[in-house]
């Protein structure tokens, strides 16, 4: 229903009326824009008795859409024209935007984040990535600067006008750390919360995530489960109220020796798209996790890119670094900052290619 206020008399009578029907709980979403009030009602439990016809009599129902048991939020549904976009510090979002997250996998000091910034300033973008808080694999590796390094994160983000930070989050805490951090530089830069791939299924943190809708969120695939399991989980970010979510493609955990850190699963893009409404983001820095180049002198990152930008991806997260061989996480798959004009050029290019197919 639109520009029906939840708190209208109609309203409660709908509400009342669903509230009485037995083995159905309903979840209630409400988006308030400049013209319009969107509230969705979404009927959870044994729906299939109800017939749409009289669900479409109820009172200011306008639309009924019988969704499938899978994604019910985020899934793409038969007759389902909801909005797949959304914009965030005045970038836009969806399945047929494109946007570049180049930056430091993760923050050493101060001077290496102001030589990317400026880097990615000087290309022409708005977007970074800047790991704070890093997942190790063991406890005695560089876990991250954390809060520590915010400050100055923000303050170079607002210097080089960058719109977008993606930043991973392993804890509830990070939220209100980088919340108030945010408040206290006072530049006007976003984050983008991102969730890692050893946090895909962690549902107590995905549940939290959710419940704030102020900053958007970058879901990693599971390294290790399903993409089903995956889009489940990122139907746990819509269920508690936070809808706009870019899902990240980052490879796969294998075990049979792959000359790759991962196997590149860019072939997905396509299926998450069809199965859902999420803009989708490719991460070749992690999947492929080496500087290796093939006889045509191209990095396999750069050709894991270009395949995954020609397939449809919406967005991109690369990692670079001034002096990979210094870099405290993952430098091995580390980018040369001289080499993001090249890389960004790269890009173009894939991504010219899959709008003329698509034309
Ligand atoms: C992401 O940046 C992770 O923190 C990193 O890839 C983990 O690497 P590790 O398994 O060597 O700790
Ligand atoms: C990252 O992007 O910094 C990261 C930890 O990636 P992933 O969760 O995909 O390993």
């Amino acid at each position: 229903t639109s520009n029906t206020q939840p708190d209208s008399a109609e309203f409660r009578q709908l509400m009342s009326h669903l509230d009485a029907m037995p083995g159905i709980k309903t979840r209630v979403h409400t988006e308030r824009g400049d013209e319009q009030t969107l509230t969705e009602l979404y009927l959870i439990g044994n729906t299939k008795a109800l017939e749409i016809e009289d669900m479409q009599n109820l009172p200011c129902v306008e639309r009924v859409v019988r969704v499938s048991q899978e994604y019910r939020i985020l899934g793409r549904h038969k007759d389902d024209d909801r909005p797949s976009h959304f914009e965030y510090n005045g970038v836009r979002f969806g399945q047929d935007t494109f946007n570049v997250f180049a930056g430091l996998c993760a923050v050493d000091n101060r001077e290496h984040v102001e030589m990317m910034l400026k880097a990615v300033r000087d290309n022409g973008q708005v977007c970074t990535r800047m790991g704070a808080y890093k997942p190790r694999t063991s406890p005695y590796a560089f876990q991250g600067h954390g809060k520590a390094c915010l400050p100055w994160v923000f303050e170079l983000a607002g210097k080089y006008g960058i719109k977008v930070i993606a930043m991973e989050i392993t804890h509830e805490s990070h939220l209100n750390e980088i919340s108030e951090a945010l408040h206290q530089t006072g530049n006007p830069t976003g984050v983008m919360l991102q969730i890692g791939t050893r946090n895909t299924q962690n549902f107590e943190l995905l549940k939290i995530v959710g419940r704030q809708t102020e900053m958007p969120v970058l879901l990693k695939r599971g390294f290790g489960i399903t993409l089903d399991e995956s889009l489940n989980a990122a139907e746990y970010l819509a269920s508690e109220g936070n809808r706009n979510v870019v899902f990240g493609l980052r490879g796969m955990k294998t075990n049979m020796g792959d000359p790759h850190r991962n196997l590149v699963d860019f072939a997905h893009v396509p299926v998450v798209k069809r199965l859902t409404r999420m803009p989708v983001c490719i991460d070749p820095s992690h999947s492929v996790g080496t500087r290796a180049a093939g006889p045509d002198g191209i990095l396999d990152v750069m050709h894991a890119t270009a395949q995954g930008v020609a397939a449809g991806a919406n967005m991109v997260l690369v990692d670079f670094h001034p002096v990979p061989t210094k870099a405290l996480v993952d430098g091995p798959q580390a980018l040369l900052i001289p080499e993001l004009p090249h890389f960004l050029e790269d890009v173009q290019i894939a991504r010219e290619a899959y709008l003329k197919r698509v034309a």
